[in-house]
């Protein structure tokens, strides 16, 4: 029988950075080395230039039923979330130099705060990737159909493009869909399909999928540059007044909402293991991909609202809406396209970090071996990649989009503050260690990211701290029934 002290022990029980890499370096479960610094910052541009800047800044523009409008100061909210995604950003680049290992905040989180919360974070980490890509999925199902429709005058079934919920509460969609009996049949085959093939893509290889990232990443940065370089001739000066319609509280929700659009530098850590001298590239690729993507953002956010009156933005495709509104109709169709190719890179690169983040809680123990294993051939956890396929692709049929994007908001904002926390536990445990990076401005630097993530969760919905809340709960069950008694610090399996 196990008693209370010992469960403390092991809640407590801590990797030393130096296990941690040692583990990765194991032969059966070594990943090849192929990226350097330029593929690190196209990857971490990959993931976060997507679904935020392409879809949702019009709503956070415009303004919904349920929030307020930041109008043209959206580019207020956008600088204000650069900072707190910056500060954030600092404290990964130091404790990813430290420890340069596929698990990202989970494997900080061992080192520094313990494995009991190494696990809760490992399984907030799904939250960020799996749930991030159910949304990221969706939205390019809804970019897939209105491409379709722009470009070959197509009308793919919204029934089979959609979430069970969805379906059954829209009059529209359920009058058109199919029925067993008083169920509404619907699904989202779009997101399906479009995951099915980039998971085999990703089976196949690292260097392939950096590959083709680097292409849809060029691809996009094009298409913003256009948008911006063409749509600041036809900017109006009178569309920037009122520049805050709703004065603070717009701004600030503008900038929870923009968080999603900066989510993804941190992914670039799940790369560590396949990263040649991680130490050096792995901060600059985080914090060169933010910077240039803080960039595009701000000055994507000035041209889309000098195009237009800001209360006309509220739609999916904000950035095409905009180019057609003023006058730019084939540009806009360009757009629609663009959206497509940007949110196929997110797509792929959370797809390729979810994997790597499971192997490593299975090397530790925490996971069953099957999330271990290592393809013979193509050196890729190829297991574990096909079960989180599996899960992207079958999960957009039953989730919503806006319960998918909270989650997602409170479950990475959550793993930034461990990891800022992660940097002062490890500074105060272990001063001498040889640091390749060093955050600035320490200890000010990690104790202000804790405190603007902490302020921007507590800007989320109630319901999505309930959802939060069960998930973290059905975590610790899984820990306590599993983990616990499988951790390799409980077995001294080598
Ligand atoms: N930042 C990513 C996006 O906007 C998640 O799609």
């Amino acid at each position: 029988m196990t008693g209370p002290g010992t469960l403390l022990a092991t809640l407590f029980r801590r990797k030393s950075p130096d296990e941690a890499v040692a583990d990765s370096e194991r032969p059966e479960h070594a990943l090849r080395r192929t990226l350097g610094a330029f593929d690190l910052t196209m990857l971490g541009v990959g993931a976060i230039v997507g679904a935020g800047i392409f879809s949702s800044v019009g709503q956070m523009a415009a303004g919904s039923a349920t929030h307020p409008g930041a109008g043209p100061a959206l580019i207020i909210s956008y600088l204000l979330t650069a900072v707190a995604c910056g500060l954030a950003a600092l404290c990964y680049a130091e404790i990813s130099a430290l420890v340069p290992v596929a698990g990202s905040a989970y494997t900080y989180s061992y080192v520094a705060l313990g494995e009991g919360v190494a696990w809760i974070i490992g399984w907030d980490l799904i939250i960020e990737y799996a749930i991030g890509n159910i949304y990221v999925a969706q939205s390019w199902a809804d970019y897939f159909r209105s491409f379709l429709r722009g470009a070959f005058g197509v009308d793919f079934p919204a029934w089979m493009a959609t979430d069970l919920q969805t379906a059954a509460h829209t009059p529209a969609i359920a009058a058109a869909a199919p029925h067993v009996g008083h169920f509404v049949v619907a699904f989202n085959l779009p997101a399906a399909l479009v995951v099915t093939c980039l998971t085999v893509l990703l089976v196949v290889g690292v260097r392939e999928s950096a590959r083709v990232n680097a292409v849809m990443v060029t691809f996009k940065l094009v298409l913003v540059l256009i948008f911006v370089g063409v749509g600041a001739f036809f900017v109006k000066r009178a569309n920037y007044t009122p520049f805050a319609p709703n004065g603070f509280s717009g701004i600030w929700t503008g900038a929870s909402l923009a968080f999603f659009s900066y989510i993804g530098f941190d992914a670039v850590s799940t790369a560590a293991e396949e990263t040649r001298d991680p130490q050096r590239n792995l901060p600059r690729g985080m914090i060169a991909s933010l910077i240039i993507c803080t960039v595009i953002y701000i000055a994507t956010a000035t041209v889309m609202t000098g195009l237009v009156p800001s209360s006309l933005l509220g739609t999916g495709d904000p950035l095409a809406h905009a180019l057609r509104l003023a006058g730019l109709d084939h540009l806009a169709t360009v757009m629609s396209f663009g959206g497509l190719i940007a949110v196929t890179a997110v797509l792929l690169v959370f797809q390729m970090g979810q994997p790597r983040i499971f192997l490593a809680m299975s090397r530790d123990g925490l996971l069953p071996p099957l999330f271990g294993r290592v393809h013979p051939r193509f050196r890729t956890p190829a297991t574990g990649t096909i079960l989180t396929g599996a899960f992207v692709a079958v999960c957009p049929t039953f989730v919503t989009p806006d319960q998918a994007l909270e989650l997602t908001n409170i479950g990475t904002l959550f793993a930034f503050v461990l990891v800022s926390l992660g940097v002062i536990a490890l500074r105060v445990r272990d001063p001498g260690r040889v640091r390749p990076f060093r955050c600035p401005g320490y200890p000010v630097t990690p104790v202000l990211s804790i405190l603007a993530c902490v302020g921007l969760m507590a800007g989320l919905p109630p319901s999505n701290w309930v959802r939060f809340a069960v998930w973290l709960a059905v975590g610790s069950v899984i820990y306590l029934a599993y983990g616990r008694k499988h951790s390799r610090l409980s077995t001294g399996r080598a």
